[in-house]
């Protein structure tokens, strides 16, 4: 690790890698880049490179895990072993338990999780070079990964930290600002600026701690600019897409169910592949305590769905779940005996 900078800001007002106080690192994205996935994002963010990939919603096992009256979001953050200076030991760990949960509930708001009572979404977020504020790279992904992959939501959430180093706050941390400056907040927002997650590691007063929010929104600002862009431009590629003629019927139902079809394939690897969060403990209590069966018997729709344009997709993936759930009934009760 490189020694403590004697100082981070110039005399005329650049940082170490010369960019201004207010002055985020380039960032780009690349979206849909693996096919096996739902949706995906790769972002290349100063020197940070994460892949998110998303999967869902599909159908969750084991059942007893299934949350009655919404989907049940995991989020796991990864960093690969050689991501960072010295080799990380793979597998979970404190840290990334820690980010994977906070990373989660800031997805929680804005995802309309009553949509999906009984999935699941999976959200994997790989850094594969960290160079500071992998955990808002990450976020900044998996919102992409998100859209990409069709999840209903109000809206992207994006995020960056700020910091403060030479008594000034500055936004987007760099590696040497992130290890040896005297404060890191990072936050990620919704585009009405709804905080959807904040954390604190050192000091700043309370006047500070106001002006931190008011830089980060604007960052936030912008990387919500580039996220938009890149979903913008895959839909301009879309356009490219041969599409059938108005008059020829379009099977929707018929294309949600293969789709369902095809990613059950992957279901039973998915069950061993458990996301480690504290959060998931209460969540298993929760399914526990309520009714399991009422996911199968509810057919009726939810009051809100009526509201969205995508009522007759909804109806139709809410039928499909119901095919697979008779389907395998016999195999869950199987499976839930033995849980
Ligand atoms: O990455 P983020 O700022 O969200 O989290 P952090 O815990 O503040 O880590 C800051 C940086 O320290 C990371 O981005 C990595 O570059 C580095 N780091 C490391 O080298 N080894 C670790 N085990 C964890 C982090």
């Amino acid at each position: 690790m490189s020694d403590k900078p004697e100082k981070f800001i110039d005399e005329n007002g650049l940082r170490l890698d010369g960019r201004r106080v207010d002055e985020i690192r380039p960032m780009k994205m690349e979206i849909g880049v693996l096919s096996r996935a739902d949706g995906s994002c790769y972002l290349e963010w100063g020197k940070n490179k994460v892949l998110a990939a998303v999967y869902g919603p599909r159908e969750l096992h084991p059942r007893r895990m299934q949350k009655a009256d919404s989907v049940l979001i995991r989020y796991r953050y990864n960093m690969a072993a050689f991501s960072v200076e010295d080799r990380i030991r793979p597998g979970p760990s404190r840290r990334s338990t820690e980010i994977s949960k906070v990373s989660r509930e800031a997805f929680e708001p804005v995802v309309l999780t009553h949509l999906y009572p009984g999935a699941v979404i999976d959200v994997f977020a790989e850094v594969l070079q960290a160079d500071a504020g992998t955990r808002t790279a990450a976020i900044n992904a998996a919102s992409v990964a998100l859209a990409d992959a069709g999840i209903p939501m109000k809206g992207l959430v994006s995020a960056c930290a700020v910091g403060k180093v030479d008594g000034q706050l500055v936004l987007d941390l760099n590696k040497p600002e992130d290890n040896y400056g005297d404060a890191d907040i990072p936050m990620a927002m919704t585009s009405d600026g709804e905080i959807t997650l904040v954390q604190m590691d050192g000091d700043v007063t309370q006047e500070e701690f106001k002006q931190a929010i008011e830089m980060c929104k604007e960052g936030c600002r912008q990387i919500m600019e580039i996220q938009k862009e890149t979903l913008r431009n895959k839909f301009t590629k879309l356009d490219d897409v041969e599409v059938p003629d108005e008059d020829e019927d379009v099977d929707v139902s018929a294309l949600v169910e293969s789709t369902l079809e095809s990613s059950e394939d992957d279901v039973e690897d998915e069950e061993e592949a458990e996301v480690e969060s504290e959060d998931d403990t209460d969540q298993e209590e929760e399914v526990e305590g309520g009714d399991e069966d009422s996911v199968d018997e509810d057919e009726s729709e939810s009051e809100d769905a009526e509201d969205l344009d995508s009522v007759e997709l909804v109806e139709d993936l809410e039928e499909s779940f119901t095919d697979v759930d008779e389907e395998d009934a016999t195999d869950d009760e199987d499976e839930d005996e033995k849980a």
